[in-house]
């Protein structure tokens, strides 16, 4: 028998409204969930984007206090979407209530931040997710299967990359993510927490890395308040500092003795999302990349052909069926969030800690700290545990 569970979400920009969906699919999508989502109150500092959102998705209540959410005793989750500077706040009232926390990567600024908000939630037992949504594309879920079946061999080398366009117009509006006192790092903590997050999950663990960054846009149009988002575009006005890197990238030795590198920037030309893995062992190999996220092209020696094939998406792959009943019927970026959303909600139907919680993201904030440490050091730094 299904039950209801109270959710509350803080800060509705992009994100804040593709979780609210989110929650709205899991009956349609999952019609087997033991806990159906009730959109009880989102908050957002601008009344506007709360008004849209109780028009559009249904929440019974607004606030421009995200406390209110947080104590509002008919909520169970407090989903996090509002900007970085804000997570470690959120969690630590969050926890406090003992509420379930979803908080979007990279879970506070810095790596510090992240070792907080991981300390307080394991303090207060409250169980936690994080948005690493690429994780759960079908495709990249067999390629999970086909690394865990050891169908690739032993894994050697491993290449990560998040090349996106979102700020690559000179003009593009300085909005939060690119000062450092709100967002903390820029490219890194961005985009190379969800490549740091799909090597931890297909190749394991990090030994040691050397890393470099770059600055190419170095001011920008200031962002008008509660206005827009940052693929916004600005039309003159007030320029202001970027205080934080567009590019970051590193050379990644793994602990099974993998050899890969990570790549990720925000100004890229040509490339708009493009999030990416090129995986390979002693037997096979796999490359995936977000941009054509319904195909996985497959190479595996010894086979009947001397090059990779492709893959289609389809329901033989994990969660695809829960979208379309045939094959080729691709899904999209929203739909990988129902699917992260309805393992959230699992994990609290059985009362378990699932993958990716905060645990992962410490994981994560490990390397980016490694990376970050190498910049200043310029050589290897070895990945150490924060806090
Ligand atoms: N997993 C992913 O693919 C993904 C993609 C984009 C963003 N994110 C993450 O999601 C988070 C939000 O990013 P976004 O792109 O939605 O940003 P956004 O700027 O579009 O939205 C943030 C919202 O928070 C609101 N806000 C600011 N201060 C607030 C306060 N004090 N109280 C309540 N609300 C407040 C803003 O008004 C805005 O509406 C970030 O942590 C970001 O890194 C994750």
């Amino acid at each position: 028998m299904a039950s209801q569970i109270g959710i509350g979400i803080i800060g509705m920009g992009w994100m804040g409204m593709v979780h609210g969906r989110a929650y709205r699919q899991i009956p349609q999508r999952f019609p087997d969930s033991e806990l159906i989502p009730d959109l009880i109150v989102c908050a957002d500092d601008v009344a506007a984007r709360c008004e849209q959102a109780r028009n559009t998705l249904g929440f019974t209540r607004t606030t421009t206090d995200w406390r209110e959410v947080v104590d509002d005793p008919d909520v169970s989750v407090v989903n996090i979407t509002a900007p970085n500077r804000l997570h470690l706040d959120m969690v630590r009232a969050a926890a406090k209530a003992g509420k379930h926390v979803f908080c979007e990567k990279p879970v506070g600024r810095n790596p510090e931040e992240t070792a907080e908000i991981t300390r307080t939630a394991a303090e207060a037992g409250v169980l936690t997710w994080v948005g690493y949504n690429y994780r759960w594309a079908p495709l990249v879920q067999h390629t999970r299967s086909l690394v865990a079946d050891g169908v690739l061999g032993d894994i050697t080398h491993y290449r990560g990359r998040f090349f996106a366009g979102y700020a690559n117009h000179p003009d593009g509006v300085l909005s939060w993510r690119f000062r450092r006192e709100d967002a903390g790092s820029g490219a890194l903590g961005d985009l190379m927490s969800h490549v740091a997050d799909m090597a931890h999950m297909l190749a394991g663990p990090v030994r040691r890395v050397i890393g470099q960054q770059a600055l190419f846009v170095e001011d920008r149009p200031v962002a008008p308040a509660g206005e827009g988002t940052h693929f916004s575009v600005g039309t003159g006005g007030k320029r202001e500092p970027v205080t934080n890197e567009d590019y970051a990238g590193a050379l990644v030795e793994f602990e099974n003795g993998a050899r890969g590198t990570f790549e990720v920037g925000r100004v890229i030309q040509g490339t708009h999302c493009q999030m990416a893995f090129e995986i390979h062992g002693t037997k096979g190999a796999a490359r995936w990349d977000f941009e054509r996220m319904n195909e996985l092209q497959v190479y595996t020696a010894g086979g009947p052909h001397d090059g990779f094939v492709t893959l289609q998406s389809g329901p033989a792959y994990p969660g695809h069926g829960h979208f379309n009943p045939g094959p080729a019927l691709g899904l999209g970026y929203d739909d990988l969030k129902v699917l992260e959303t309805n393992h959230f909600l699992r994990s609290i139907a059985v009362g378990r800690q699932g993958e990716p919680g905060f645990s992962e993201a410490k994981a994560v904030a490990e390397v980016l700290a490694a990376v970050e440490h190498s910049w200043s050091s310029d050589r290897w730094e070895t990945v150490q545990g924060i806090g």
